[in-house]
């Protein structure tokens, strides 16, 4: 009885009110959150994630530049529709190297955390070039200035060095060799060995079929990695942990 009358010193109080309201939801949002700073399976450790490559990382870069997460998301959520039409749903370790990531809210376009090898190379240039010519009614802007814009790694270390800062396991001759990397991700006839030791599974050919490395050779080669590191076939989620 007694606890419950100065009850009402509170409900006359609107400050006091305030600062208890305040306390009651600080307690409850510590003992939510904080768990999760020292648990170690927060974020289950999944076989075949590995850091973007160079000209992944670039193509990743334009992705964000030119607002394509304004209309598609990268997160499947574990619903039945969703996972029929885009295959199994995220795992928080497929977006632990994506700095910011890309789940996304809106999708007014299908969500592309999957969309890797769904299409052919020349899908995708034509897509680009006029979403209209392969979904007419299609509403997605046309990027096909992409394809005109050839670019340099100048500061492709520093980009990496950069993700390495914020946690990404970039070592340092990953850096070391980002420019070679960069570059010989689009040569189908160069000495890829170094590449695909430090980048497993890395798609390596000439993305937008024409010479020299463009824009649109960098987001091809983003768009077509998407999704296809972790191999569903053997993956089986650890519950146990
Ligand atoms: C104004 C909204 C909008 C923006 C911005 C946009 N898209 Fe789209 N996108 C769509 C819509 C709508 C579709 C579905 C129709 C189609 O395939 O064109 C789509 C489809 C796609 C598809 C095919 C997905 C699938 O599973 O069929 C890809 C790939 C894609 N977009 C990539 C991009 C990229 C890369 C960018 C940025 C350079 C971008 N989009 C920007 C609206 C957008």
């Amino acid at each position: 009885m007694g606890i419950l009358d100065k009850h009402a010193v509170l409900e006359k109080n609107v400050t006091l009110l305030a600062v208890f309201a305040f306390l009651v939801v600080t307690i409850g949002g510590i003992v939510q959150i904080a768990p999760l700073f020292w648990l170690e399976n927060t974020i289950e450790d999944v076989e075949g994630m590995r850091p973007y490559s160079p000209l992944e990382l670039t193509g990743r870069d334009i992705y964000l530049r030119e607002g394509c997460y304004v209309c598609h998301s990268q997160m499947i959520r574990p619903m039945r529709d969703e996972v029929e039409r885009y295959g199994h749903y995220s795992l928080a370790a497929e977006s632990k190297y994506d700095h910011p990531f890309q789940w996304g809210s809106k999708r007014t376009g299908p969500d592309l955390a999957r969309v890797g090898g769904r299409y052919s190379d020349e899908w995708h240039v034509d897509h680009l070039r006029s979403p209209q010519s392969v979904v007419p009614e299609s509403v997605m802007p046309k990027y096909g200035f992409l394809e005109n814009r050839m670019i340099e790694p100048e500061h492709i270390e520093e980009l990496l060095a950069t993700h390495a800062l914020v946690g990404v396991p970039y070592s340092d001759e990953m850096i070391e060799n980002a420019k070679a990397d960069f570059k010989v991700q689009v040569d189908p006839f160069g000495d890829t060995d170094g590449l695909l030791a430090r980048y497993p599974n890395a798609q390596v050919r000439n993305f937008d079929g024409q010479a020299g490395i463009s824009e649109a050779d960098a987001l091809i080669a983003y768009l077509q990695m998407l999704g296809t590191l972790v191999d569903f076939s053997t993956f089986t989620p650890d519950a146990s942990r």
